[in-house]
């Protein structure tokens, strides 16, 4: 009976190598060492995200994902964008306070404006500039309607911290 169980054991091994689990346990682990970091995953598509639960500022949201050895989650894909569609009253790494008008997310590149991502994960219409003050993006933060919209960044939301792992 032992040596069955043992020959079953070593099938087993041969069938589903062990390998295979591996990449995606560790991606696991390792975005967990972080306290409050979780794996989320899209098709292939996988964030290590942070979501904080005060209310903060754009500019003391983004210290915190600093503190916290991360950044506000960028969401350059729209598989990105999926992830994180459903959380509301977020800021995430995307405003326009160093250019009026150009949106750099928080790895520094570019959102162009005329691109398909942007028309499929900004409110239409969004952003709008209101009043010039609305320079920092939020999710799902005005009228209880989903997608991004542009906000004056001392308004106060929860916040996405993303650690590159
Ligand atoms: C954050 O603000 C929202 C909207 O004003 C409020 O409903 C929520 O309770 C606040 N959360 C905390 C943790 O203060």
């Amino acid at each position: 009976m032992r040596n069955l169980i043992v020959l079953i054991l070593v099938l087993c091994s041969f069938r589903v190598p062990i390998s295979q689990g591996r990449p995606r346990l560790s991606l696991v682990l390792k975005c967990k060492q972080s306290a409050g970091f979780n794996l989320y995953a899209q098709g292939t598509t996988k964030m290590c995200l942070y979501l904080g639960q005060e209310n903060k500022t754009y500019v003391e949201a983004k210290a915190d994902c600093t503190s916290r050895n991360s950044r506000l989650a960028v969401l350059n894909t729209l598989e990105k964008y999926q992830i994180v569609e459903p959380m509301s009253n977020v800021w995430i790494g995307l405003d326009d306070s160093v250019t009026e008008g150009t949106y750099r997310w928080a790895d520094g590149s570019i959102l162009d404006l005329q691109s398909e991502l942007k028309k499929k994960i900004f409110y239409p219409g969004e952003p709008n500039a209101a009043y010039e003050l609305e320079d920092c993006v939020c999710n799902y933060c005005f009228m209880n309607r989903p997608k991004l919209f542009d906000s004056p960044c001392g308004d106060t939301y929860r916040y996405l911290c993303e650690k590159v792992i």
